[in-house]
Order: C-alpha cells, then structure tokens, then sequence
C-alpha cells in the first residue's frame, strides 16, 4: 500500500489537530500518522472521555489519556495541564503499552498542574446527569465535568499535590467531605470511605512519580530548541464548552485555542491547525444533531462505519456531512488543512447529501446558532451528490478515486474553505492517500 511521508504536512514549531466535529472523527489514526515526523505529541484537555483507536499491522490498540505517538519509537508524549487525569485509567495504560513492549518511562511527561479526577467525581458526573432538570446531557461518566467544576471553584487536587503526603492526605479529607454530604443529602448516594480512598491516592505517588514534571517549560524548552510538537485535542469543537453545542457539550476546550491554555504554550508558537473530518457526520450521547437520520442510511453508516463509542460502547448517531456546521468549525479553529476519515464508510450509498444552510423562523441563518431551539429544529438546505458504489479497497492514490469522491472531497474543501490534504480510507496506518493540489 502507500507508503506514506507526512513531513511535508507539519509546520516547524506547533501544530495543532483538532476535531471538527462532535469527536469520533479518527484523530487517532491521523495524530499516529502525524506523530511519525514530530518529536512530541502533546494531549491539552479532555480525561479519560476520550477513545482514541489506533490500528497497527492488525493489531488494535485503544488509548484514552495517552496520546497515540507513543507507538512510535522516539516521540515523546506529554499529557498537559488542561487535562483531567484519572490516575488508575493512566497506570491501566501505561500497564498495557508495557504489556506491547513499549517503554514509557523518559517518553511520557504529565503535567504537575493537571487536575486528578477522584472517584467521587465519577458518582457526582452520574448524579447531576441523572438530576438534570431537562434532557441528560448523556456524558461518558468518567467524572470529567465535576472534575473541571471543582478545578474553577478552585478546589481541585492536582497531580503535584500527589508529591506532598500531608498535604493530599488534608486537602483529600476536606474534600471527600464536602463531596460526601452532597451525594447523601441531595442525590442519596452512599457516602465513599474516606480512608480506602487516601489510601488508594497515597499509593499513586511512586507510580507516578517519574512521569511528572512541568511540561509546559518542557515545552517551551523544545520548542526554542527547533523541536516539532503535534498538540492534540481530545473530542471535537462542537463539544467545546464555549463553542460548542451548550449545555450538550463537554466541559472543556476541544477548540485549537484550548491547546495554548492546555499545554502553557504561547499562542506564536502556533503556526499550523489541522482539522480531522469524518466524511459524515456522528454523535454519541444527547444533544442537537441537525442533519441525524433514523432510516436506513443511518443503520448502513453505523453498520459499515463500526459506530460504537470507544470509551463507553454507545451506538453512535448518524447522519449526512453537515458542510454548515464544519465550516463554522474551520472559521472557529482556524483550519488550513483537513484530513478527512473513513470516506470508505460511503462505498454502498448510490446518492449522497451534505448539509449547506440552516433556516429557521423562515429566514436563512447567517452563523452557527447558539440557541439549542434552533439547533433543535431547523430547516436544512441539502445538495445531493452521486455516491461511487463501489470499493475503495485498491485505491492508492487521490487520482485513482472514483470520479465521484474526488467530486465529493472538492465540494467539501470549497464550502469550507479549507484544503483537504490527506484522505483515510480504513483503519489501518496506510490505508490513507495524499489529495494532490
Ligand atoms: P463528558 O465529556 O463525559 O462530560 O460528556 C459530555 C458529552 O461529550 C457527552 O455527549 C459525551 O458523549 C460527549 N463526549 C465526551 N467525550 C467524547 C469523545 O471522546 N467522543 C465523542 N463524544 C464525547
């Protein structure tokens, strides 16, 4: 298959891949790539929420918190200070990789400034999702919200309180506590043992210990030192806390400009952000999905396209590419370039849609709407295009696409106004071509 070079595609200092959509887009298998020709893959947000899968010679691995440049040999990896880190979820990996032969130890950094996720986190993540006044927001019960609550109402407990015995042991109890009386009081959730859990914590500090350091003069450091860093972001920007599809989003800052508060990176490092597109559009958990369908094309997408939460097993929702939306997403990140994922997924389909306007109240909307109501029920302006029916098994390269899926992939860069230069047509490594300009 294509033996595959990426230098060409990242900048010299800091690029930044984002997901465009509402996660799941297979960043990945993209940052896998990617992480082939940078010499850090930095992870600024999000907790064990996240799935990345990542297939190599067969074999599948499944990541949450460890950013997949791990599997190369070289690359160190940094998870940064704006993620939430579960501290048993980060041993079960290093656990795993260990278990492939692969050497963490000197290649995986953590942030002393990250915030832990504790297990009252993941009770009170199920409380508020199940008290809700409202639809649920159907979150991945990994405590990611009630972590980052805790962390504005500045009470959180971050990894380098795990180095100062005395310390975690009093800001544990005070917490646990608090948290504690919450989830009897008003949720009638049983109260955790306070013991078991500082013993629990207590326990963490050796393990972890070698991973910690600062990470961000780590890598400021490498940066002044001509060192490539890929920063990637976890979920997708329409799942931004502030950008997203609020309150249906996640409670974090998935969006490029997360990556310089995630990561202590100056926003003039930057000169590169990539989007990762799938060539249709998902969504897991509740919340507006405008151009969802419920019929047959939606079952073929979930079918052929494997659609299954990595992080919780879901059923994924589907339905068409959604152009209106992912163009609001480049403009927000800054997209110059997008690789577009599992256009495969589209082999069977005889016609195909993409979403080109949202109308609502009669008139055509000019921006992506912040009201959920209108997001709940717009009126969508679709373009039909032809499907290729037929495989893309043999495909080697951008020329050798059916007429039709190259007509596909230039509609989608001229409504968003970004270039799509890379192409992924499975899972594996190579099973991915370079568009040509
Ligand atoms: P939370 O991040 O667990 O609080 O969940 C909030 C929303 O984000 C829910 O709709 C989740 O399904 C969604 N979500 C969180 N992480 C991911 C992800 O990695 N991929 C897709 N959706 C996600």
């Amino acid at each position: 298959m294509v033996a595959f070079a990426v230098a060409w595609c990242l900048a010299m200092s800091v690029t930044v891949i984002v997901g465009a959509q509402w996660g799941d887009e297979g960043k990945g298998k993209i940052v896998d790539l990617m992480g082939q020709e940078v010499d850090i893959v930095a992870r600024y947000q999000g907790g064990a929420n996240a799935g990345h899968t990542i297939v190599i010679e067969g074999r599948q691995h499944v990541l949450h918190l460890i950013p997949s440049g791990i599997f190369t040999p070289g690359v160190r990896c940094v998870i940064g200070n704006g993620a939430v880190i579960d501290p048993a979820a980060l041993m079960d990996e290093i656990r795993m990789l260990d278990d492939c032969g692969i050497e963490t130890r000197g290649r995986l950094f953590v942030s002393h400034r990250a915030h832990l996720i504790m297990p009252y986190h993941k009770l009170l993540d199920k409380a508020y999702d199940e008290h809700r006044t409202g639809p649920a927001i159907g979150t991945t019960g990994r405590g990611i919200a009630p972590a980052y609550i805790d962390k504005s109402n500045r009470m959180g407990i971050r990894i380098v309180d795990l180095l100062d015995r005395s310390m975690l042991e009093q800001k544990l109890r005070a917490n646990i506590d608090q948290h504690n009386a919450v989830l009897r009081k008003i949720y009638g959730v049983d109260s955790l043992n306070i013991n078991e859990i500082i013993d629990q914590y207590l326990s963490f500090d050796h393990k972890i210990d070698p991973y910690i350091t600062d990470t961000s003069a780590l890598l400021i450091d490498a940066i002044a030192d001509g060192k490539r860093v890929l920063a990637e972001g976890a979920q997708g920007a329409l799942l931004d806390l502030d950008h997203g599809t609020y309150p249906f989003v996640t409670s974090s800052n998935p969006v490029s400009g997360g990556a310089c508060t995630g990561l202590g990176i100056p926003p003039t490092t930057v000169d590169c952000v990539w989007g990762v597109v799938k060539a249709y559009n998902t969504r897991v958990g509740n919340g507006p999905f405008p151009t969802e369908l419920h019929d047959e094309v939606s079952e073929l997408l979930g079918r052929e396209g494997a659609e299954f939460g990595t992080t919780t097993g879901r059923p994924r929702r589907c339905g068409w590419l959604d152009l209106w939306a992912l163009r609001y997403s480049v403009r927000l990140n800054g997209i110059s370039k997008i690789a577009l994922t599992k256009l495969d997924v589209l082999n069977k389909l005889p016609e195909l849609k993409v979403c080109v306007g949202y109308r609502y109240g009669g008139k055509d909307l000019k921006t992506f709407p912040a009201e959920t109501s209108m997001l709940e029920a717009p009126e969508l302006l679709y373009e039909t295009m032809s499907g290729w029916n037929c495989s893309l098994d043999d495909v080697t390269s951008f020329a050798a696409l059916p007429d039709a899926a190259r007509a596909y992939i230039r509609r989608i860069e001229e409504f968003v106004g970004a270039r799509i230069e890379l192409v992924s047509l499975g899972p594996d490594r190579h099973r991915t071509v370079r568009v040509d300009a």
